[in-house]
């Protein structure tokens, strides 16, 4: 039986492979996907995942628009590279009528909720608001495995990673929860870069969801070539790749507390790494991923 997966995205070139290998590998089964500010205004990312989904052979899956803002600071700034619209054909697609906090609840509360991993793969936003709406749902969500963090340096800031920044007080809502957590930080998604070798494998592929994500993995290495001469990152990517292949990545259990006030450290996920200050666990952290097994998860998926 495939896993139950539900995505939380701000789409993001990195979130639409993301979209499209949790869409089409058969180890999972995308229920919905859910939308939340982030890389861009909702406007643009919701506009973003329905092109995904309608380009890439998802228009099946619904789509629920969710958090337009962070719950207490204003949006950060990123990138015009992040908050483009993305080189993909408009979509004639439409969000679903209901809030992407309701969905949450509701389907959380309902039949499958219990079997169906949520992978927040933005800022944590929706689930921090559905988390306070309906407490119950800490008994109902199996696991979460998200793309946030970093227990080293940040990328945003050498503190914080992007994702946590873009709502520290929701990151802190979520991992406070007690909901079993797997953080997918940067030192995970920085030893799985992707290069040219690995988008003309992807293109060689010959799906349309195969040549859409060349075309997007090709943008974030001119990106990252351009501006921090290293290899393109697909960071949500891996995320998705570690629940379709749980040997994937490594973790190791540690305590991650979001910090909410520092000058220079705002939105830092403070993890006792050496776990010498013996605090109890909250979060299952990746330390390591299987670089070409990774790469071989994005060739099954995108095939
Ligand atoms: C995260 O930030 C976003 O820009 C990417 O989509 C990814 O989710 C990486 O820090
Ligand atoms: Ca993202």
């Amino acid at each position: 039986m495939p896993q139950k997966v539900i995505l939380d995205v701000d789409t993001g070139g990195d979130d639409a492979v993301a979209i499209l290998l949790a869409g089409h590998h058969p180890a999972l089964e995308l229920v919905a996907v859910t939308v939340t500010h982030g890389n861009a205004p909702l406007s643009v990312t919701l506009d973003n995942t329905l092109r995904v989904m309608q380009a890439g052979g998802l228009a099946h899956i619904p789509v629920y628009a969710g958090a337009h803002s962070p719950l207490i600071g204003p949006p950060i700034p990123t990138h015009r590279y992040q908050s483009e619209t993305l080189p993909v054909p408009p979509s004639t697609l439409r969000a679903q009528p209901k809030h992407a906090v309701e969905f949450l609840i509701a389907y959380y509360l309902g039949p499958h909720g219990t079997e169906t991993i949520y992978m927040p793969v933005g800022p944590q936003t929706n689930m921090a608001l559905a988390l306070r709406l309906e407490p119950r749902l800490v008994q109902r969500i199996p696991r979460i495995v998200t793309m946030a963090g970093a227990y080293q340096e940040g990328n945003v800031t050498p503190s914080a990673e992007f994702n946590v920044l873009a709502d520290p007080e929701a990151a802190q809502v979520v991992f406070s929860s007690g909901i079993p957590i797997t953080m997918i930080g940067l030192e995970v998604t920085s030893q799985a870069p992707v290069s040219e070798e690995v988008v003309k494998k992807t293109f060689a592929l010959g799906t349309p969801q195969a040549q859409i994500a060349a075309r997007l993995m090709q943008r974030e290495i001119d990106w990252f070539r351009e501006h921090l001469g290293v290899d393109g990152q697909i960071f949500d990517a891996c995320a998705v790749a570690a629940v379709i292949d749980p040997a994937l990545v490594e973790t190791r259990p540690m305590r991650v507390c979001i910090e909410l006030q520092g000058q220079w450290t705002r939105g830092r996920t403070v993890a006792d790494v050496s776990g010498h200050h013996r605090q109890p666990a909250n979060a299952d952290v990746g330390i390591h991923i299987d670089r070409e097994r990774f790469y071989q998860v994005l060739y099954d998926g995108l095939a």
